[in-house]
């Protein structure tokens, strides 16, 4: 079945801005491929993110990973037996991809999907655009990417029944909205109910938290006309994801998140999120006023409920300081 989010491109003639948005603030390594697109890596595979010339502006394509090409056939076989029509693509466009073998298909929102296996890696260490730890991928894929949709049913049906995703939790206030997990990130692909299909936001993942907060400088740039923040630094309820957003030269958002919590998708029950997506922050200028004022009345109300989560950190970036109760440490001291 499908393992991680692989690979994600998007359509844009603006190929020098997404460069130097791409390097200067997000960080990732441009990669030339000639003048039709340009390429990104964020790991050591030749390429995770793609702007592409030739794809009209607003269209994209989500790039699936399976483990090989019998996994890559059996989900061909599972979808054409759901009446899903699925092409297999040539080695032309493979080359293009930088994997051994993809076939593609559509979801019943009207995303072009693609799955694939046997991602190029490239011999030349990742040179990040910008100073930044690096970004946290391997085996939980390069984020999670989420669009927005007129009806979640039908698209859970298509995610969670056809694709075999699983879903992770969901949410009816302040907006509807779905979660799904394909590995241990608690979501590597979500839907938001707005009224139209679209594109949403993608999210990438950084090693440490001052990556996410110097993205922050950066992003604000020196002034209300440069900034691009489009939703302040907060964490969210469900993955813990400690993020802000910002606006790429297509339109659609970009989530800079850090301390993402990992799940056990073997034992796994999806949970209804009541108290809206994020414990604080996250004041999103993409929501109506009405919408807005409605999330940061949960987002008190969490507060007031003292709802609070433990960090996730990675080995090698943290110490425990002292000192976490002055009555507790005497307490200590004293047994010796
Ligand atoms: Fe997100």
């Amino acid at each position: 079945m499908i393992q991680a989010l692989g690979y994600l491109g998007f359509g844009s003639a603006d190929l020098e801005d997404w460069s130097s948005f791409a390097t200067g603030i997000l960080g990732m390594q441009a990669v030339e491929r000639g003048n039709t697109s340009r390429a990104f890596r964020m790991d050591d595979r030749s390429q995770r993110l793609v702007i592409d010339r030739d794809l009209p502006a607003g269209q994209r394509y989500i790039g699936w990973e399976l483990e090989d090409e019998a996994a890559l056939a059996a989900l061909a076989a599972r979808l054409e037996r759901a009446g899903v029509a699925v092409t297999r693509e040539p080695a032309s466009l493979a080359d293009r991809r930088a994997v051994r073998a993809l076939i593609s298909f559509h979801d019943p929102i009207g995303n072009r999907l693609e799955a694939f296996h046997g991602a190029e890696t490239s011999e030349k260490a990742f040179q990040p655009g910008r100073s930044i730890s690096g970004f946290r991928t391997g085996p939980l894929g390069m984020g999670h990417i989420v669009v927005t949709v007129e009806n979640i049913d039908v698209g859970m049906r298509f995610y969670r029944d056809v694709l075999g995703f699983g879903l992770s939790d969901y949410m009816e206030r302040p907006f509807g909205a779905a979660f799904f997990h394909v590995n241990p990130r608690q979501h590597s692909f979500a839907m938001i109910e707005t009224g139209t299909n679209g594109m949403h936001h993608f999210m990438v993942e950084l090693c440490s938290l001052d990556d996410v907060g110097q993205g922050y400088d950066v992003a604000q740039g020196d002034g209300p006309q440069s900034n691009l923040v489009s939703a302040t630094l907060g964490r969210h309820t469900n993955d813990w994801m400690t993020s802000f957003y910002l606006r790429t030269p297509a339109g659609f958002q970009i989530e800079y998140g850090w301390g993402g919590r990992a799940i056990d998708p073997a034992n796994w029950t999806p949970q209804k999120m009541d108290e809206g997506p994020s414990l604080w922050g996250h004041e999103r200028a993409w929501l109506p006023e009405e919408k807005r004022a409605e999330a940061r009345a949960m987002r008190v109300a969490a507060g007031a409920a003292g709802r609070r989560r433990q960090l996730q950190v990675l080995e090698g970036t943290y110490a425990l300081t002292p000192g976490t109760c002055a009555w507790w440490d005497s307490a200590m001291s004293m047994q010796g």
